[in-house]
């Protein structure tokens, strides 16, 4: 039987690297050592040379820019997966921002414009890229998307604020779009990880307080790293996980299954 974490012949795309930190770089590289080749976006100028250097350490990738607020760098995008790749097996979303003052005061004083902003970019650019590439996997015969989320979309954490009503949005959007394309063989899936430190998580006030509750509570007393992220991605995004969509899996060190 062929291995279920290969990726080899795969192409996928990852829409989220900033730096050697994030998430979504963890899956890169576990996707490039399992074999796929991959495209990686960067949304400005500011944060071009990085994704560049990290992407150098990959086997012929591709970097492409992508706002991912902007439908016309997200039609860029996928003209270029498909003149690249000529299809896709898989996407990898890792993006998600609000403005600083929205993650620093209580919920109640959330801006109209801070909440369409995180909702828009956190949340929205999840159905906009998935429609724009779902053409580009049925010429696969199928794929597999995954996004990131946090538990913050069910329970409250200081300062997580209206980042934990995009998430919510997220992960219900995760079902909607399992349930569209799932006729198509393409899946959904969200991974829930535990807290971790990275550009993201700098922006939450208060945040090194989170990390800490897991090492106190979490039913493995710790936290979790990218890395532990990335190896049940590789599950998600290859053939072990052909059967399962439309699910959020939680990798976190067992903190959502305790009450207090
Ligand atoms: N770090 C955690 O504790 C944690 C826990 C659970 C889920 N997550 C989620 O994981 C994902 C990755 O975050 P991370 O923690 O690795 O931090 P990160 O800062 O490395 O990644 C967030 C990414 O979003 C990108 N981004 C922001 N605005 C964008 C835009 N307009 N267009 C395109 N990209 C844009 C940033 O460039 C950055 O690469 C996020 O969805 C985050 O909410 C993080």
């Amino acid at each position: 039987m062929s291995d279920p974490t290969s990726l080899t012949g795969k192409h996928g795309l990852i829409v989220g690297v900033a730096n050697k930190r994030s998430i979504t770089w963890a899956i890169a590289q576990a996707a490039a050592a399992a074999g796929a080749r991959l495209a990686l976006t960067y949304p400005s100028q500011r944060l071009e040379e990085n994704v560049r250097e990290l992407a150098a350490k990959l086997e012929n990738p591709v970097v492409a820019p992508c706002d991912v607020a902007s439908d016309e760098q997200i039609a860029a995008l996928a003209a270029t997966l498909d003149a690249e790749f000529g299809g896709l097996d898989f996407f990898v979303h890792g993006a998600a921002f609000a403005p600083p003052f929205e993650l620093s005061n209580p919920f109640v004083q959330t801006t109209r414009e801070g909440f369409r902003i995180a909702l828009d970019v956190s949340t929205y650019s999840l159905v906009g890229l998935t429609r724009a590439v779902a053409p580009l996997m049925e010429k696969r015969g199928g794929g597999s998307i995954l996004t990131l989320t946090y538990i913050g979309s069910q329970r409250v954490f200081t300062n997580y604020n209206v980042m934990g009503v995009a998430k919510a949005a997220l992960e219900s959007s995760v079902r909607y779009l399992a349930s569209d394309l799932g006729p198509k063989n393409i899946r959904v899936n969200a991974i829930s990880a535990g807290a971790i430190k990275t550009l993201a998580a700098a922006g939450i006030s208060g945040f090194s307080s989170i990390l800490q509750v897991y090492r106190d509570r979490a039913p493995l007393r710790r936290g979790v790293d990218q890395s532990e992220v990335a190896d049940t991605a590789i599950f998600l995004l290859g053939k072990g996980a052909r059967a399962v969509t439309g699910e959020i899996v939680m990798v976190d060190a067992g903190y959502h299954a305790m009450g207090l």
